[in-house]
């Protein structure tokens, strides 16, 4: 059968927009996911607390958690202070994020395209001199909330850059979950045109509902990475209204059900999810996990 990758953000893109939980609550998500197959996962995001006080735990949730030697464990790095912190945390690897939206990258890191890709090439730098491997995000490949449409070019541009720098992986964010299956697909074909499909990952959030439809669309190309989100937590925020990621859970269920391999044993994520729902007081966001675990 064939295999696919998923990077879990749970406990990260989740959380990070969630009401805050308390780090053993991270620490017992995190360890959950190991245990039910999860081998990526993104545990911490070292940005500013003035901006996302929800992470701003990220070191003490490192420090705590019991790691597994198979397991990647890994972090948003924004500059060089994140990544240091990142580096005395002990990281598996970090990731660097963009925007192919102006706007929408002055709101979530304060600084223009340009001057971001300037202020990543410093951590990308000093990421490879301690041996991390860099992930690189392109945030509002499908939309945005503030500009509305994006350019395709745009989205091929920052793509690019990220990976001309050195980022071994780059994840496409439908950050407001507005694609539909054909854009959907129309810009990630756009994509490979320069950056091997092996090389990316999708990231889509739900809003829409239409994060599965996307993906089973774009297998096509032969994309084998997906980011997704234990019970659809979170959401982002500076995109006003965006939803939490594709649940998981859903996306494991589609993908076993089309014969595709991820490891993850898919009854005790969904426990693994509903436990952190409860912790927040929030409804459960997967379909499948409500109706495995009714
Ligand atoms: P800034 O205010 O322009 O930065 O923020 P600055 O360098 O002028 O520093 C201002 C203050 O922040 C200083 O503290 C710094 O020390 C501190 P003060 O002197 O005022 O006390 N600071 C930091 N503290 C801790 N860790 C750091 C750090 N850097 C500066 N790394 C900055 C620029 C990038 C820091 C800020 O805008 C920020 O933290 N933004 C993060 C926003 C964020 O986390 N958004 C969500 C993640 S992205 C996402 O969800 C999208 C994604 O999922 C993909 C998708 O869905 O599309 C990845
Ligand atoms: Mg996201």
């Amino acid at each position: 059968m064939d295999k696919v990758s998923i990077f879990e953000v749970g406990a990260r893109d989740g959380l990070q927009n969630e009401k805050a939980v308390s780090t053993q609550d991270k620490v017992s998500l995190i360890h959950e996911l190991a245990d039910s197959g999860v081998r990526r996962i993104e545990a911490a995001s070292f940005v500013s607390p003035k901006w996302v006080p929800q992470m701003a735990d990220s070191a003490v949730v490192m420090d705590q958690i019991e790691r597994k030697p198979n397991v990647q464990y890994s972090a948003l790095t924004p500059n060089l202070k994140g990544l240091e912190a990142a580096i005395a945390a002990n990281v598996d690897e970090v990731a660097i994020f963009g925007s192919a939206s102006e706007a929408f990258s002055q709101k979530n890191i304060n600084c223009s395209i340009e001057e971001s890709i300037a202020r990543f090439k410093p951590v990308m730098e000093k990421a490879k001199q301690h041996g991390l491997p860099v992930r690189g995000y392109v945030s509002c490949v499908l939309g945005c909330p503030y500009e509305g449409e994006v350019a395709i070019s745009e989205v091929v541009r920052v793509a690019e850059l990220l990976h001309d720098m050195g980022c071994y992986e780059i994840s496409l964010g439908d950050t407001i979950g507005v694609g539909t299956p054909f854009k959907a697909k129309a810009m990630l074909e756009a994509v490979t045109q320069s950056v091997s499909v092996n090389k990316l990952a999708l990231h889509f959030h739900d809003t829409y509902g239409q994060a599965l439809a996307n993906i089973a669309m774009c297998l096509e190309t032969g994309i084998t990475t997906f980011d997704s989100s234990v019970a659809g937590l979170g959401g982002c925020p500076y995109a006003k209204g965006a939803s939490g990621n594709l649940a998981t859970e859903d996306l494991v269920y589609m993908l076993h059900g089309m014969g595709l391999q991820t490891g993850i044993d898919i009854q005790s994520l969904a426990q693994a999810g509903d436990k952190i729902c409860k912790a927040l007081g929030r409804t459960n966001g997967s379909k499948v996990a409500l109706t495995l675990l009714n």
